[in-house]
């Protein structure tokens, strides 16, 4: 048989209507639910995380449960008294937003403490390892953007087990020949995966290069003399930021603003000193049986509903929530949100994809001012 081209298998690029399939993925997105409950967390390998909310964060695995294409997040609990998970690193800077307990994180060797409502940063390429405090355990939320996957960055690399690793269902331990364990095996089936995955421990050669490199360009010296230094020398700033950052964010740090769309605590965004660039990040708190500004920007958002109850407009149509809840605001939605709780403020947590930004799409559009702000501005 004539061989064939792998995307000659792909019939949807054959179809003579080019924009066929940005009408099935909009007939799709327009199911998709705008507030979900959230996925439970399981037992893996590193401990107990939930899946992605909102499709696993590759970027193939878009449009799954919600009508958002950047955004996922996930949970990592961590009991009381639970063993120490283990430690890997990847590309990307992960936001870890701790909603309950407290906890410890190892960034290449170094701890960093956290309380609840602190975000941890870990920057790229960092070795880390996180775990709750002894009596109180640690709920961290991990809200994350898949474009590092869309850029062909997914790489990540398990380093070392955790204290007392177990393989729960769907998973089993790889040995050598010495009975030494040396990674685990993701059987066929689990979460929908096609063939198996073996997860080795340890970092290939290439990649161990690549991380070396990027962590340890000492400050550029020279000077830059043409275009093309600039980028040589950023090279070297990006190294230097990356090992003088603050890899904590403290809620009691941040200070809370109003704002025309009410009032806000920023957790990080492109002008705060802090490696994620992934995301901007920023709590909001309505006060009781009030409302939020509204608003509109190009990138798409995700809230997680941290306390109370209410309901969001989206280009005029109503959608419940409560504590718990996951909210997805699609791109370039008008949108705004109703505290229903007569006594009680609304507490929301908002991720927004921060390369609208570097796109030059960053800017938002206000339609109306948080009714406080009106009141005292007005
Ligand atoms: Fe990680
Ligand atoms: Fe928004």
């Amino acid at each position: 048989m004539e061989e064939r081209w792998p995307w000659e298998e792909e019939s949807s690029l054959e179809a003579p209507d080019p924009l066929a399939h940005q009408r099935h993925e909009e007939s799709v997105k327009e199911k998709l639910p705008r507030v979900i409950k959230l996925l439970d967390v399981q037992d893996t390998v590193m401990g107990q995380s939930s899946p992605h909310q909102t499709g696993d964060i590759v970027c193939y695995d878009i449009l799954k449960r919600a009508p958002v294409y950047d955004l996922t997040s996930h949970f990592s609990d961590i009991k009381p008294h639970a063993p120490a998970r283990g430690a890997h690193r990847h590309i990307s800077a992960p936001t870890l937003f701790c909603l309950r307990g407290r906890g410890w994180e190892i960034n290449d060797g170094k701890t960093y403490s956290f309380g609840t409502y602190d975000m941890l940063v870990v920057p790229p390429f960092t070795i880390h390892q996180h775990g709750g405090d002894e009596d109180a355990g640690a709920q961290i939320f991990v809200p994350q953007s898949r474009m590092l996957s869309i850029l062909g960055l997914t790489k990540r690399e398990q380093i070392k087990f955790g204290e007392k690793p177990e393989f729960p269902d769907g998973t089993e331990p790889l040995q050598d020949e010495n009975g030494k364990l040396i990674g685990y095996r993701i059987k066929k089936g689990v979460l929908g995966i096609k063939d198996a995955i073996d997860v080795m421990l340890g970092g290939d050669p290439k990649t161990e290069a690549v991380f070396r490199a990027r962590k340890e360009a000492q400050p550029w010296q020279g000077s830059v003399e043409n275009t093309y230094d600039r980028y040589l020398k950023l090279f070297h700033d990006e190294s230097v930021f990356c090992n003088t950052v603050t890899h904590v964010v403290a809620y009691d740090a941040e200070p809370w603003e109003w704002c025309r769309q009410g009032k806000f605590k920023w957790f990080t965004h492109p002008e705060m000193n802090s490696a994620a660039r992934r995301l901007w990040l920023y709590m909001q708190e309505i006060p009781a049986a009030s409302r939020s500004g509204m608003h509109r920007h190009m990138v798409e958002e995700q809230i997680l509903i941290i306390e109370g109850r209410g309901y969001d407009l989206h280009d005029g149509e109503r959608f419940e929530w409560e504590r718990g809840d996951l909210v997805s605001i699609p791109a370039m939605t008008a949108h705004q949100h109703f505290n229903m709780d007569a006594k009680n403020p609304a507490l929301l947590l908002s991720s927004m994809p921060s390369v609208g930004a570097d796109l030059g799409l960053g800017g938002i559009e206000q339609l109306e001012d948080a009714p406080e702000f009106a009141n005292e501005n007005g």
